[in-house]
């Protein structure tokens, strides 16, 4: 029988605590430790009967991990990680990659020069739904995708702002924090993004970061797309709010957030259902409604079981490092074109001394 994984979790706040609570229930690794400075890290690796280290560097220091996870501030995922990495460390990183381009190119830098495993947590990716619909999508089954709209309204509580990350320029604000998923699906259905345009607001909580923002999508291979996102905007329509993905911490409503509009037909997410017409396409006869075949899934037990697999196997993470620099190259464009009110296209070329690497997954 092969050994358990010891794998620690560096920043035990929000969603570390969802990685602590998955890997509980994974075969085949176990958490060996948190890393927090917080009293609040320190309480909760207590009661889970862990060490719990102030920082990364005391985690490598102490030998205890063979892997980790790292749930910490945006700004900080550049020193953490390499510093695992350079420690040999493989590491399951959260997005955004890092708070800027600058950041992740450093990051893209340290995996490939390492050659350590280093997987970004575009957890969605490993979603059976998003797989079911990538497969529906690039096998065709939409005809050429013509365009798509994703809606993403999350009223967040007044307490989420209490952490100062998350309405400081640069580290937080729903662009970084939400949209970036958007995007990373965008382009994981569509292909690479060719021009955007956007406007972003910051009146209804007037943070020195953005609230709420409306974003156009054009595609290298043709398509278009529009985005409206808000993090004080009440409705059930984002991913996060009917997708099921972490009952713990949000709802489930029955409802759609995504629909793609295909030359054959259409699919609405995360209900997976195929819109299709009896014959030729006419907007006056009734489409026929199916729902298309999908198993349950956790995704963030999938992207865990990913993990294990780089980490035992080697091999492509399914979301490389490089793959999530380019969603950062789209968010810099939709600020630009938000405050220049100019369409902006996204530069990809600081992506080209690292080449794209194909990753065993149809991606
Ligand atoms: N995949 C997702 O859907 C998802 C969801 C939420 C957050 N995130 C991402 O996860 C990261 C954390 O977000 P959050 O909402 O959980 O944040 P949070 O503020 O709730 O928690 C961050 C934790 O990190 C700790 N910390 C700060 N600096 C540290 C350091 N240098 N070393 C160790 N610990 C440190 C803090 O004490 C805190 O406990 C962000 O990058 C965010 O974008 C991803």
């Amino acid at each position: 029988m092969t050994a358990s994984l010891n794998i620690a979790v560096i920043g035990a706040g929000a969603i570390g605590r969802t990685h602590v609570e998955t890997l509980g229930r994974m075969e085949g690794m176990r958490l060996c430790a948190l890393a927090d400075p917080s009293p609040a890290g320190r309480a909760l690796a207590e009661s889970l009967g862990v060490p719990c280290l102030p920082d990364a560097e005391a985690l490598i220091a102490s030998g205890l991990a063979q892997a980790a996870v790292v749930a910490t501030p945006n700004e900080t995922h550049l020193p953490v990680s390499a510093a695992l990495l350079r420690a040999g460390l493989p590491v399951l990183l959260e997005k955004p990659v890092a708070e800027s381009l600058d950041s992740a190119l450093r990051l893209v830098a340290a995996a490939e020069e390492t050659g350590v495993p280093l997987l970004v947590g575009h957890h969605r990716r490993h979603n059976p739904i998003i797989r079911a619909a990538h497969a529906a999508i690039r096998g065709g089954l939409l005809g050429d995708l013509v365009m798509a709209t994703a809606t993403c309204s999350l009223a967040k509580p007044a307490s989420y702002f209490e952490a100062a990350w998350r309405r400081t320029p640069g580290a937080g604000g729903p662009l970084l924090i939400n949209l970036v998923h958007e995007i990373d699906l965008m382009r994981h259905f569509f292909g690479e993004i060719a021009q955007v345009q956007a406007f972003a607001g910051d009146q209804r909580r007037g943070f020195a970061v953005e609230d709420t923002a409306a974003v156009c999508l054009s595609f290298e291979a043709g398509g278009l797309a529009t985005l409206c996102i808000s993090d004080a905007a009440v409705g059930p329509w984002a991913w996060d709010l009917s997708a099921g993905e972490n009952r713990a911490r949000f709802p489930a409503h029955a409802v759609s957030a995504h629909h793609y509009a295909g030359s054959r037909a259409g699919l609405s997410l995360p209900d997976l259902t195929l819109w299709e017409p009896q014959g030729e396409p006419d907007w006056t006869r009734e489409l026929q409604p199916r729902k298309l075949p999908v198993a349950q899934g956790d995704p963030y037990e999938a992207q865990l079981a990913h993990f294990a697999e780089l980490i035992r196997k080697g091999g492509e993470p399914r979301v490389s490092a490089r793959d999530a620099t380019a969603n950062l190259i789209v968010l810099d464009a939709i600020r630009l074109a938000a405050e220049t009110g100019q369409a902006v296209r996204p530069d990809l070329s600081a992506l080209e001394r690292f080449p794209a690497k194909p990753n065993g997954f149809a991606s």
